[in-house]
């Protein structure tokens, strides 16, 4: 699926009518079985952007579309995993992934054999009948990326879905998320603050410049596919991941002046 974000703006305004403008000018189009990642100083307008392609959030001007139709709203071809825990801890690993089948109106015995083969695919086998309190970080993230992968999205959202783990396990994750992510063939957009997990996953990465966000540098990913994190000691990797914080270097330090923490 492709996703097409033309000329997008988000300004909130707060209670006492000051504005606040998040992403200004947005241009970005995500071809079929794409994998884009974005980074950005923090609060640069990222998550605001991904909330506005998921259909969470309205848009001030421009327009999203889905396979050449505008969003109004969620979409029912897009899924969404999120930093923050989403698993619920009073299901077991099982119940959090049949969830949305559930939902679905989809019948017991099939919603129990797709999740039961999601759960082998993120590598959760053996602990479908745990709750997610016994889980590890990482475990919980696999978690949630199964629940939204059972549903078979055609566009896949994340917003720093490593973002509580250590650098190790990130680094481990994300080469099984690309594994998992080349058998689903969804289109992908990876919001992420680590620019060697964005150069390992992406087809092409994005530098967002300080707020209001805009695109400042796109960035292709010439690695070969499959890919695996040992190509992290490459020179050819060390020369992305140099090109992408030559810029967002530059970003980030206009971010923290303007903060007045520099
Ligand atoms: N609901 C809201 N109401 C008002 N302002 C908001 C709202 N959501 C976000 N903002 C503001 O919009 C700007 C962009 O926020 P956003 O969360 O998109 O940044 P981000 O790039 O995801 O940051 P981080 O890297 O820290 O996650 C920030 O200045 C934030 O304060
Ligand atoms: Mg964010």
């Amino acid at each position: 699926m492709q996703i097409e974000i033309k000329d997008v703006h988000k300004t909130f305004y707060s209670k006492d009518g000051e504005e606040v403008k998040a992403v200004a000018g947005v241009d970005l189009t995500v071809t079929d079985n794409e994998f884009v990642s974005v980074v950005g100083p923090s609060g640069c307008g990222k998550s605001t952007l991904l909330e506005i392609v998921g259909g969470l959030t309205g848009l001030t001007n421009g327009e999203v579309l889905i396979d050449g139709e505008p969003i109004s709203g969620p979409h029912p071809a897009v899924g969404l995993v999120f930093q923050q825990e989403s698993a619920f801890p009073w299901r077991t690993v099982l119940e959090n992934v049949e969830f949305g089948l559930e939902m679905h109106g989809v019948a017991k015995g099939e919603r129990r054999e797709r999740s039961r083969e999601l759960i082998e695919l993120v590598g959760l086998k053996g602990f479908e009948d745990r709750y997610p309190g016994e889980l590890s970080g990482g475990m919980r993230q696999r978690v949630a990326i199964a629940r939204t992968l059972v549903m078979n999205p055609g566009v896949l959202l994340m917003d720093e879905p490593f973002g509580a783990l250590d650098e190790q396990t990130r680094l481990i994750l994300g080469e099984e998320l690309l594994r998992i992510w080349s058998k689903t063939k969804a289109t992908a957009l990876f919001i992420t603050h680590s620019i060697e997990e964005a150069a390992l996953l992406s087809d092409r990465v994005l530098v967002m410049s300080a707020r209001p966000g805009s695109i400042r540098k796109v960035v292709t990913v010439h690695l070969e596919r499959p890919r695996d994190s040992s190509v992290v000691s490459t020179h050819e990797f060390g020369d992305i991941v140099g090109e992408i914080w030559k810029v967002l270097r530059e970003e980030s330090m206009k971010t923290l002046k303007s903060q007045g923490q520099i």
